[in-house]
């Protein structure tokens, strides 16, 4: 079985103090935990080095939010692959709606991007999904298709063990709007066969592929419990560290039962 991801997404929030202390009291409860998914936190990339150094003890794993596409340069402001080498950081999530929608990212950047980090041995979460009008037009399938084709261009079978897909539609993203767990199964298994056509049944068996768009505890059950759902992309809700335990714990049930 797929192992399953509770990821959290701090966007633009948080103080370096409020980091520190997210992770304090982080540690003090994963006693409490199975340790049966897989945890990872996307601090803002300035708190990086830090997370990474409070979280050595820690079953959790730490990543960036954004890189740039090339090594090394001219490109004030910018981080890249391997500066996360340099500080030990194995994690970065790709092409998220925000960087696609307000910073007008490409779906042939976020190529890039991706191409550069399996280049330099990192995990990708690498975030699609439709807009509001397009799935009221019936385009969800057609978006995901063009996002996974261009997103995923050139990248090789055994480079997708590096590969984790968040289907986060755009219209459920800090809404409050969730995709019900059918709308969202249903979006997990046209991803799933379209990794099976373009890769293989191994490849589509293999890949992780997260669900992100207003999770929460009092949600996360029903989606997880999916089929196709092998965790979650969780913005809001992974912030204050109370929700995102209660879901770590929900989720652990939800493996369990999948197990079986
Ligand atoms: P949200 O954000 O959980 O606050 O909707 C999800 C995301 O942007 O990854």
């Amino acid at each position: 079985m797929r192992r399953m991801i509770i990821s959290g997404n701090w966007k633009m929030y948080k103080t370096l103090e409020e980091t520190i202390t997210f992770f304090e009291e982080f540690s003090a409860w994963e006693k409490d935990f199975s340790h049966k998914n897989q945890l990872l936190i996307f601090p803002p990339n300035l708190y990086t080095i830090t997370a990474l150094e409070m979280t050595r003890e820690n079953d959790i794993d730490i990543g960036v939010q954004n890189i740039y596409f090339k090594d090394f340069g001219a490109y004030t402001g910018e981080i890249s692959s391997p500066m996360l080498t340099s500080i030990g950081c194995k994690y970065a999530l790709v092409g998220h709606s925000e960087r696609r929608h307000i910073f007008h990212e490409t779906d042939e950047e976020i190529n890039l991007k991706i191409l550069a980090l399996i280049e330099n041995r990192k995990h990708i979460v690498f975030c699609i999904g439709e807009k509001e009008s397009q799935r009221d037009e019936g385009l969800t399938e057609q978006v995901l298709d063009t996002q996974l084709a261009i997103g995923l261009q050139d990248v090789h079978e055994k480079d997708m063990q590096h590969v984790v897909i968040a289907y986060e539609p755009v219209w459920a993203i800090g809404t409050g709007k969730t995709a019900t767990p059918e709308i969202a199964q249903d979006a997990h298994a046209f991803i799933r066969k379209w990794l099976s056509t373009h890769f293989n049944s191994s490849v589509a068996n293999k890949t992780r592929i997260l669900y992100g768009g207003s999770v929460k505890a009092a949600n996360c059950k029903e989606l997880l419990e999916k089929q196709d759902i092998d965790g979650a992309l969780i913005g809001g809700a992974s912030l204050k560290i109370k929700d995102y335990i209660e879901i770590i714990k929900i989720s652990e049930e939800v493996a369990q039962k999948k197990d079986q």
